[in-house]
């Protein structure tokens, strides 16, 4: 069955980088000109997704606001005569079919899954983490589809995280099955460091079947006292099995703060407007340091 539908999860209070996330969700932080949260969009479009549900709280209306037409703005640019920046901002409200759901209490990420349950329906679905943006040629997103399609089971995307910062991450039990493709049966969220499986963790991506929500329904409030998804994923992987795919493209999390300054300036290192007063002005303040 070919994947349409896409879950962003943007509901957590983002604690890691107060004070910040008290006035911006974290997912609107913008990398140089634009929010974190339409890196994510508009991966998911041009992996061929046409339906995506964004998952919010309360205080993060900045993000229906984004995707949403602006006619004062437009009118402004038409008057000035910018055309391009006037179908820039016109286009972030054509991207896809977008819908919004509130998780009412922030539960954790398998509780902010279920709340997609009546969006996605029947079908397969992906889910793109609304603080892990991901550059990279090849949509990360497009890269799991392919796997999906092929394998037809669940996928994660996943990638190496390193010995001291796996008990931070989710760790996974793989076995290769060729290239960038593994099977994976197993997994533990934040493993002490005798628990660790492999290196391998789920970072920001995966397709998910509709029968999560059963096995979600199912899972007590993990560590942190939240609803994990790993808790869900696991039971699918000790059950159905699932497919890994390590992805290519580069990995920012916006959720901590130095992962923040690295999509800045690798963003403003490649950006076309500002990337070589950029570079020198980096390589100057390199030598300072
Ligand atoms: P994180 O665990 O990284 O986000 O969740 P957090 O809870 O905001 O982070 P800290 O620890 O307080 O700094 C990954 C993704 O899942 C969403 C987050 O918005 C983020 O995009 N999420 C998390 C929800 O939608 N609901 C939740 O209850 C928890």
């Amino acid at each position: 069955m070919k994947i349409t539908k896409a879950v962003i999860p943007a509901a957590g209070l983002g604690t890691r980088v107060l004070p910040a996330t008290k006035a911006i969700p974290k997912e609107m932080f913008p990398i140089v000109d634009k929010p974190a949260i339409q890196y994510i969009v508009e991966e998911a479009v041009a992996s061929g997704i046409t339906d995506i549900l964004i998952v919010t709280n309360r205080g993060k209306e900045l993000i229906e606001n984004h995707f949403d037409r602006e006619p004062e703005l437009e009118q402004r640019l038409l008057q000035n005569n910018k055309i391009a920046m006037l179908n820039e901002v016109v286009n972030i409200s054509k991207l896809a079919n977008i819908y919004f759901i509130r998780q009412k209490e922030t539960l954790g990420l398998g509780h902010a899954i279920s709340c997609a349950r009546s969006f996605v329906g029947n079908e397969p679905f992906a889910v793109l983490y609304g603080d892990d943006v991901i550059i990279g040629e090849e949509p990360a997103c497009a890269q799991l589809m392919q796997a999906y399609e092929k394998y037809n089971r669940a996928v994660l995307g996943i990638n190496k995280v390193s010995r001291k910062d796996i008990t931070k991450y989710s760790s996974l039990k793989v076995k290769s099955i060729k290239e960038n493709i593994y099977y994976c049966s197993d997994m533990i969220e934040k493993p002490n460091k005798d628990e660790v499986m492999s290196l391998y963790s789920i970072l920001g991506r995966c397709i998910l079947t509709p029968d999560i929500f059963e096995i979600l329904k199912t899972i007590k409030p993990g560590i942190g006292g939240e609803i994990q998804l790993t808790d869900a994923l696991k039971v699918l992987a000790n059950t159905a099995g699932m497919t890994a795919v390590e992805f290519t493209g580069v990995r920012y999390d916006m959720g901590n703060k130095l992962g923040i300054m690295k999509a800045c300036i690798e963003v403003a290192l490649n950006h076309p407007e500002i990337g070589s007063d950029f570079k020198k002005y980096l390589k100057k303040i390199a030598n300072e340091i």
